[in-house]
């Protein structure tokens, strides 16, 4: 198969090794580092998007997730691709993806579309969770075309929990809206769906101003619907209140940080092997590190993608990224392709 046609659902078995479908496995490896997995089934869900199955080949439990958690695929072709998670967490033997085809993309969607990938091993690593719920007395959902991904396992966590929720799905078209039977089947809230040309863009400040006190705003869409929302938040919410996903690029760089100054030459430590580098002004820290350790995942080199993170054992970085949160950088973890060190060394483990 060299391509997957309408109507399409490709699969090829895997044999559990012990249990099938879900439940809580004890067999599932502990950690969420890289590893292969199975692709058993792509299925076309709506016009130009397809959904994939992933599953270990030996039919082991998968390491659990939570809802806004993504995988990065390393694509046959060595392309890494990052993809929202959009099964249910307690489904432990597959893990599920949708990936919209995107002719003016990089070229991971493409590969994705055009190559016979069912019954092949991708490399995968994950899951790991930038974009994670928390708790709120209202919760309001912006999802844009492909964006939908994360939102739709949220929805039904939130769901579960009894809580009140909006959701404003927009997409080009009804037909290229994919999960919207199983958006429907959620209950528990509102959702409204906008197909730009049956209903044109959505009134973001009429939706933002009209939620609640106490309201959550979550968005996963296109770069120009998260900057246009993160400045109506500004105008009605609390500081905090606007958590987005990025697959593309901020619209325009964050102030101080993607178009900060490039810097002084500092010096990096990989605690592993103790290899020390320079990384000099006109090098990402991403670049050098991966001369000393080519197997480090990457994707986008602009800061919001998040598959660089590494951790920061000494030394204190200067973030220029737009994907970590503040916890996040307390914890020491670093994004190394826009990067850089506000300090003489910085020690990573690495
Ligand atoms: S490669 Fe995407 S954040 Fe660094």
């Amino acid at each position: 198969m060299t391509s997957l046609d309408t109507s399409t659902t490709a699969t090829v078995d895997v044999a559990p090794a012990s249990g099938t479908g879900t439940g809580t496995g004890t067999e599932a490896p502990a950690d969420t580092g890289t590893r292969e997995l199975l692709v058993r089934q792509v299925r076309l869900e709506a016009d130009g998007v397809v959904s994939l199955q992933l599953a270990d080949p030996s039919g082991k439990a998968l390491a659990p997730w939570e809802p806004g958690a993504h995988l990065d695929l390393v694509l046959p072709s060595g392309l890494v691709r990052q993809y929202s998670l959009c099964g249910d967490p307690a489904e432990r033997h597959h893990y599920t993806v949708a990936v919209l085809k995107e002719p003016a993309s990089r070229g991971g969607s493409r590969e994705i579309h055009d190559t016979g990938l069912v019954g092949r091993l991708l490399t995968v690593r994950g899951p790991r969770n930038q974009f994670r719920l928390t708790d709120a007395e209202h919760y309001l959902f912006l999802a844009g075309g492909i964006g939908v991904t994360p939102i739709v396992p949220m929805l039904a966590a939130v769901a579960a929990l009894g809580r009140p929720y909006r959701l404003v799905y927009g997409g080009r078209t009804r037909a290229s809206m994919a999960f919207l039977d199983r958006l429907g089947a959620i209950g528990g809230g509102t959702l409204e769906v906008l197909p730009e040309d049956e209903a044109g863009w959505p009134d973001l400040d009429a939706i933002v101003s009209s939620a609640p006190a106490g309201t959550a705003v979550y968005c996963c869409g296109p770069a120009g619907m998260i900057a246009a929302l993160e400045g109506v938040c500004e105008r009605h919410l609390p500081p905090g209140s606007l958590h987005v996903e990025r697959f593309t690029a901020p619209v325009a760089p964050v102030a101080g940080e993607l178009d900060a100054e490039p810097g002084a030459t500092f010096e990096v430590e990989l605690a592993r092997t103790g290899v020390v580098l320079q990384v000099p002004p006109d090098r990402s820290l991403l670049r050098v590190v991966l001369e000393a350790v080519p197997s480090h995942l990457y994707s986008c080199e602009e800061g919001y993608c998040g598959t660089c993170e590494a951790r920061v054992l000494d030394g204190e970085p200067d973030h220029r990224d737009t994907v970590l949160t503040d916890e996040e950088k307390d914890e020491g973890k670093m994004i190394l392709c826009v990067g850089r060190a506000c300090s003489p060394r910085l020690v990573l483990d690495l």
